[in-house]
């Protein structure tokens, strides 16, 4: 019997009835293969060959809370006892709003959705038509959803596809993009803000919006440099530009506020989604009055279906109260910062080049020559076959992780947890010499 039987054999089963056995593009690579799990609570998830795993995936970030917290079960419960969807005006929704309200610095007024995507999309929308421009400013190695006008930029098939590092060529993501999509955003280095205003000094007019991850996440999860989301504020106020900030992954992980009250920088426009409401499908745009009001007066068509449904804004309702009752955030910090000080220690002790990057409640792995990633560019000297093994290992040993090389640290965390996780890695790091 092998390790993941019954999951192949269920694997296998699903390639003939969903495209490519999986649900999300992202969902396909998990070694050795993808798998099948059938519950999870806390830190552990389990899979269908009874595997359990400690799991720093979560889930590609909602379960800051950890897997099936009760409160938040309980929560659904009920909202779900009182109706699924009402697809009218509910004082749920309200009372969200108005916490989120409460909580985002940006937040005068929001609108909720189902995903980070849309929210984004919703976003740019929003800043052409405030500002009558057509085209956004975005930054190499950021993730702004699957969406067609951001589906450039992300990685590239070989680096010299990319173009010179101050004017990078933008990269289909995928195929199937409407023709002359690239004409719709300029793509830049991040973090490099004489870049970013010599850019703005000559096409400032055809620009409607500037898009940015408050750290890059998605790319070696780079914080900002000092002054840059500052530099970027003060541009866009000269410019008459809109800053966005995607909190995807950066919202309610950094804190309440987000990375606009972390940092210090307010945006005009931010999205929100994953760590929100623990799982359940639901994301927010958040905003100064000056942009939402023309999703308000109906100039911008915002719209959804399934948008704001009771479970959804319970699951939320609840991930936020223990978020804000249980002073969950300075321990993701700790833990966060206590596991990358480990991991760091075991791979100087088997001389293994694995650099560690981020601000702990999320962070970054990967096996490098560098001593610093800077930018997106710099991600390009991870060895990823190296990673890919690394994260195998760890797998076999019952540590689950994502292969791109962010780690995230939820509540449901224990120090015995992250010893544990710091364990396995010195093993596995032998196991790479
Ligand atoms: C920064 C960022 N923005 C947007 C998205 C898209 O969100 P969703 O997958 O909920 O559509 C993601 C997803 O990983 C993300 O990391």
């Amino acid at each position: 019997m092998g390790r993941y039987d019954k999951s192949k054999e269920l694997y296998d089963r699903a390639c003939r009835v969903l495209a490519g056995g999986v649900s999300s593009e992202f969902r396909k690579y998990g070694p050795p293969h993808p798998l099948f799990y059938q519950r999870a609570a806390g830190s552990r998830i389990v899979d269908v060959d009874g595997n359990e795993s400690l799991d720093f995936t979560l889930s590609q970030g909602p379960l800051i809370l950890g897997h099936s917290h009760p409160r938040v079960l309980a929560e659904v419960a009920q909202a779900s006892q009182e109706g699924q969807l009402f697809a009218g005006q509910h004082l749920r929704e309200l009372g969200l709003a108005e916490k989120l309200q409460r909580l985002i610095p940006c937040a005068e007024l929001l609108r909720f959705s189902l995903s980070g995507s849309e929210a984004d999309h919703a976003a740019l929308r929003v800043a052409r038509a405030v500002t009558g421009r057509p085209k956004f400013l975005r930054f190499e190695g950021h993730y702004h959803g699957w969406l067609d006008n951001v589906s450039l930029a992300i990685s590239a098939p070989n680096p010299a596809a990319l173009g010179s590092y101050e004017h990078p060529t933008p990269v289909r993501w995928t195929a199937g993009l409407p023709d002359h999509i690239e004409d719709q955003s300029l793509v830049l280095p991040w973090n490099n803000l004489e870049l970013v205003e010599q850019t703005l000094a000559s096409r400032h007019t055809e620009i409607a919006a500037i898009i940015t991850e408050p750290v890059m996440c998605n790319n070696g999860c780079l914080e900002p440099v000092p002054g840059f989301l500052a530099g970027l504020r003060a541009a866009c106020d000269r410019y008459g530009i809109a800053l966005i900030f995607d909190e995807v992954i950066t919202g309610f992980r950094l804190g309440l506020g987000g990375a606009q009250q972390y940092y210090g920088v307010i945006p005009d426009l931010a999205v929100f989604g994953k760590a929100m409401a623990s799982g359940y499908p639901i994301s927010v745009l958040a905003g100064k009055r000056q942009y939402m009001d023309k999703i308000a007066d109906g100039t911008v068509i915002h719209a959804g279906t399934m948008n704001s449904g009771n479970p959804c804004i319970a699951a939320a309702q609840a991930t936020l109260a223990v978020l804000e009752t249980e002073a969950v955030h300075p321990r993701l910090f700790i833990y966060g910062q206590k596991l990358m000080q480990g991991l760091r220690q075991v791979s100087i002790e088997a001389g293994q080049p694995l650099l560690i990057q981020g601000p702990g409640p999320m962070f970054h792995a990967g096996f490098t020559p560098l001593e610093q990633v800077r930018d997106f560019r710099d991600t390009l000297s991870y060895d990823k076959p190296r990673y890919a093994k690394f994260v195998a290992g760890m797998q076999e040993r019952g540590i689950r992780l994502i292969g791109r090389g962010l780690w995230y640290i939820s509540a449901a965390h224990t120090t015995a947890d992250i010893d544990q996780a710091i364990a396995t890695a010195a093993e596995v790091l032998r196991t790479l010499n």
